[in-house]
């Protein structure tokens, strides 16, 4: 049985007292949800407050990114031991904006994902089209390649360690949401594609995560579709209140 799970990727937003802010509001309302994990992912400077303020709860918290080498000469990147020495677990990558701001390549997120590997931590793999893509029906052969040329390398044994988010690049931040049919249907392709690589085994157990503009007010029809598990939050995980409404949706 594959995990369902609500994420928040706080992105570059809340310094260490908006933090305090929102982690006691997350705190004050957090409801445990039978069988629906809870995950938050701040900055990296916020991170080691993020995990000892939420030690009493059961919500992990998350890295939005990490350097694909173990230690060295690499000014203002934070290695994978880094983030496990202070509790850290899991760790989001290939993010569309660190795709497209800082061109991470596939290649590039390849390697991220075995040094997250190396150091057991679970990765939450990012993948979608942008709007050109879809408009001209190239999102199948696009999300097909980020994930072959980004995840495909990993080995079977590890593919417990392996969340996969669909994030449609013109869904993020713009409050246009897939329908639920169109998140399905490239749920159920990733999956399929899972399936041709690994077996049906591993892509019936790969939880994928949809995100890109889900509210309190549209999670619901989301996340009921067979395939979709979960959601990766950024702008409505910024309130408390919006981002435990919409673990309340499951
Ligand atoms: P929004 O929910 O703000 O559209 O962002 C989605 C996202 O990028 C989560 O990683």
């Amino acid at each position: 049985m594959r995990d369902k799970i609500v994420a928040g990727n706080w992105k570059m937003n809340n310094d260490l007292a908006q933090t305090e802010d929102l982690l006691s509001n997350i705190k004050k309302l957090y409801k445990e949800k039978e069988g629906v994990r809870v995950i938050v992912a701040p900055s990296f400077t916020n991170l080691h407050h993020a995990f000892e303020s939420l030690r009493e709860l059961p919500v992990d918290v998350a890295a939005q990114n990490m350097n694909e080498n173990s230690d060295g000469a690499y000014t203002g990147e934070v290695s994978g031991q880094m983030l496990t020495s202070i509790g850290i677990k899991t760790v989001i990558l290939g993010h569309s904006e660190r795709r497209a701001i800082y061109k991470e390549t596939d290649e590039l997120l390849a390697k991220k994902v075995n040094a997250a590997l190396e150091n057991d931590m679970e990765v939450i793999f990012c993948c979608g089209e942008e709007l050109g893509e879809r408009k001209t029906e190239k999102h199948f052969e696009v999300v097909k390649r980020q994930l072959e040329k980004g995840l495909f390398h990993v080995p079977e044994a590890n593919w417990n360690k392996v969340v996969i988010a669909y994030e449609p690049v013109w869904a993020i931040g713009t409050g246009e949401t897939a329908s639920p049919e169109q998140a399905q249907e490239m749920h159920a392709f990733i999956r399929k594609t899972v399936a041709e690589k690994y077996g049906n085994e591993v892509a019936n157990d790969v939880a994928i995560l949809y995100g890109g503009s889900v509210k309190p007010g549209n999670a619901q029809e989301i996340f009921a579709k067979e395939d979709v598990d979960g959601g990766l939050i950024g702008g409505a995980s910024l309130k408390a209140e919006d981002f435990m409404a919409i673990v309340e949706a499951f």
